[in-house]
């Protein structure tokens, strides 16, 4: 892995320390975090896992968002393991199942990811999507995690604007700090109507596979030639670009996922890359925002 002077470390993990998210409760969450899926199910890579995980949180990607349902808590194992020693250095994020999500049972999920993890408490806690539970049983179990001190706070993840809308109707749905959900230069459709929604309500995007994952997509994104020319006017490579982009917003947090620890400093990177107007408008030309309204984009 690639040696990392002092001087550089401490200066990515000044960058990205300072950039953090403000929540409707007030607090504040990291912006840029690292993403755990599929992390912890090949024992051949725990350790290099570990320790890329543990590297960023070094550079600053202090948030790690992690969930029951990867690798059946594989991964929620890893992490409890990686955090080991610096939990207090880190923003701990996981998420229920939606059929575990009700009033009784998400207390139970919670308890189990909370062993798994290795701690007493999650910073947020998020419904992985919405299922059959109804969202007010949800609502009551999040709360009552919440005044028990085992959650700072929870949030949802993949919910369009109308399930928002829907939870902002409930009781002490707006206590929601959060909407996990797919966003990268390449998928764009909640540009249309879902951020701009959440912005008047104070509620943060955390964009996932903020690296459009593999596959064709991302090979589009990657070898397209307006994202390489950037990339070679900035002297970074193509995927930082990518990241940076989706780091644009202050609202917008992001949730890169590597088991390589050469990529996880590459990510770290992403933060101090300054996109200009120049540089954005290509952007928007090769891949725009739908000006329609498109069905939210789910992995
Ligand atoms: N709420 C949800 O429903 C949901 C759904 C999907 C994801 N998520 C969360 O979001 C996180 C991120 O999304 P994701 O895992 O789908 O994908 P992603 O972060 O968009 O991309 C991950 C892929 O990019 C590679 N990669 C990372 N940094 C790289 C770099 N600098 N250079 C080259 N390749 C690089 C990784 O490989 P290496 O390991 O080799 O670096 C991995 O194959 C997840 O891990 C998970 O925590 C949530």
């Amino acid at each position: 892995m690639t040696n990392i002077d002092e001087h550089t470390m401490a200066s990515l993990q000044r960058e990205n320390a300072n950039r953090m998210v403000a929540l409707p409760d007030g607090s504040m969450m990291p912006q840029v975090g690292q993403g755990t899926w599929y992390l912890g199910e090949d024992p051949a890579k725990r350790q290099e896992e570990i320790e890329a995980l543990r590297l960023g949180v070094q550079l600053g990607m202090t948030l790690i968002d992690t969930a029951e349902m990867y690798g059946d808590g594989k991964s929620e194992h890893l992490v409890g393991e990686a955090i080991k020693g610096i939990r207090d250095q880190v923003y701990l994020v996981s998420k229920v199942y939606p059929h575990r999500a009700s009033r009784n049972e998400i207390l139970a999920a919670c308890a189990e990811s909370l062993r798994r993890l290795d701690t007493d408490h999650l910073d947020l806690y998020l419904l992985h999507w919405r299922g059959n539970v109804p969202l007010s049983q949800t609502i009551a179990g999040m709360e009552q995690l919440k005044a028990e001190g085992k959650i700072g706070r929870w949030g949802v993840s993949n919910f369009d604007i109308h399930d928002m809308q829907d939870l902002l109707s409930m009781e002490n749905g707006n206590q929601c700090q959060a909407n996990q959900v797919l966003y990268h230069l390449g998928s764009r459709g909640i540009e249309y109507d879902l951020l701009k929604w959440q912005r008047e309500h104070n509620i943060p995007i955390m964009a996932y596979s903020p690296l459009a994952q593999g596959g064709r997509l991302r090979e589009q994104l990657l070898e397209s030639e307006e994202v390489q020319s950037i990339a070679k006017k900035h002297g970074v490579e193509a995927i930082q670009i990518i990241l940076a982009w989706c780091i644009i917003h202050p609202d917008v947090a992001a949730i890169p996922r590597s088991s390589n620890p050469d990529h996880t400093y590459l990510n770290a990177q992403a933060s101090k890359i300054r996109l200009d107007e120049e540089d954005l408008k290509l952007l928007d030309g090769r891949f725009p925002a739908p000006t329609f309204k498109t069905a939210l984009d789910i992995l």
